[in-house]
């Protein structure tokens, strides 16, 4: 069983809309979203320096090879990110085909992962059937659990409405959660319904996020999920959100915070004091390192190249550990 199969209810009311240009999405969403991409290289910024290393090697992949497989109650879970279902361009002629793939790996990695979360753009423009084919492919993956979160691609003219009607059930507000697993708390926040320039929570779900931490003792580990990240990768793009702070503050305490998001199409991770930020890859398209290019646009890349830009993240945790295991690989 996954967890939208009983996520039928209907939708809450959105925000405010916008009009679609020809093409579906708003301009505002179109200038937002279309840039490089990292493969499996991961960039580390530390203490104002770039350390690149390549991911899924020696501590991260023995740690998350570790975890998988063991039967002593660590955690482990997928995400991911980008399938833009219904996109249509040079940068990736069959975009089913990849997300199928990632599925298929997924499904082959050695182990049921106790869950996977798509962290957004499931869609590429919103529509009912990219939503129904979206929710097919992903009951195909062996997991007792899908999450998932809108990325502005799945609210595209309706504030989310049709999102939440696929996706929604049981979830709160606009569409954001929490829950518990493996001494894990898991909190999971929409911040792609009222973009300006940038990703956006708004005070209604950031009280939510008070009232949810509020209980939890501070070396409970808190992993956050959100479409757009978090931190400022690079805001002249969108690449950030406005009103992160206000829940940064309130994830200081915690002795380990794991901040895991999509929408930038690349590998990227970051650490803040206890907090570290991870940006997934897709299994679209790549989109340009920030400031590569005059705006994030889907990128061609020669078809053989096309697959190393593409991939899927597994996640392992052991109950003590201080530190999530995380290991980026690409599509097979
Ligand atoms: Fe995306
Ligand atoms: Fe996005």
């Amino acid at each position: 069983m996954t967890a939208y199969d009983d996520h039928q209810g209907p939708a809450p009311a959105g925000g405010a809309e916008e009009p679609a240009t020809e093409h579906g999405m708003t301009r505002r969403q179109l200038l937002r979203h279309a840039g490089w991409f990292g493969g499996a290289v991961v960039l580390t910024v530390a203490g104002g320096e770039v350390i690149s290393h390549v991911a899924g090697t020696r501590d991260a992949a023995a740690a998350a090879a570790g975890a998988a497989g063991s039967p002593n109650g660590a955690l482990r879970f997928v995400q991911v990110s980008d399938s833009h279902i219904g996109f249509q361009g040079p940068a990736n002629t069959d975009v089913v085909g990849s997300f199928t793939e990632a599925v298929h790996q997924v499904n082959g990695l050695g182990f049921r992962p106790d869950f996977v979360m798509h962290s957004g753009d499931l869609t590429h423009l919103s529509t009912a059937g990219q939503f129904d084919q979206v929710r097919q492919m992903l009951a195909g993956l062996r997991t007792d659990r899908v999450f998932t979160v809108p990325g502005e691609h799945d609210s595209i003219g309706d504030a989310g409405r049709a999102y939440r009607q696929a996706f929604g059930k049981g979830t709160l507000g606009d569409g954001w959660y929490s829950f518990d697993t493996h001494g894990v708390h898991f909190v999971a926040l929409v911040n792609t319904l009222r973009l300006e320039k940038l990703g956006h929570l708004g005070t209604e779900q950031i009280d939510f996020v008070r009232k949810d931490l509020s209980g939890l003792p501070s070396d409970t580990p808190v992993v956050v999920f959100s479409h757009i990240p978090l931190f400022a990768m690079y805001p002249k793009w969108g690449w950030s959100t406005d009103d992160a702070l206000k829940v940064i503050a309130l994830l200081r305490r915690f002795s380990s915070v794991t901040c895991l998001n999509g929408h930038v199409h690349q590998l990227f991770t970051k650490t803040e004091g206890n907090i570290t930020f991870h940006s997934a890859t897709t299994t679209a398209y790549p989109l340009p390192k920030p400031g590569r290019a005059p705006a994030p646009t889907p990128q061609v890349v020669p078809a053989r190249q096309l697959k190393d830009a593409l991939g899927i993240r597994t996640v392992g945790y052991r109950r003590g550990d201080q530190q999530l295991a995380i290991k980026d690989e690409r599509l097979a």
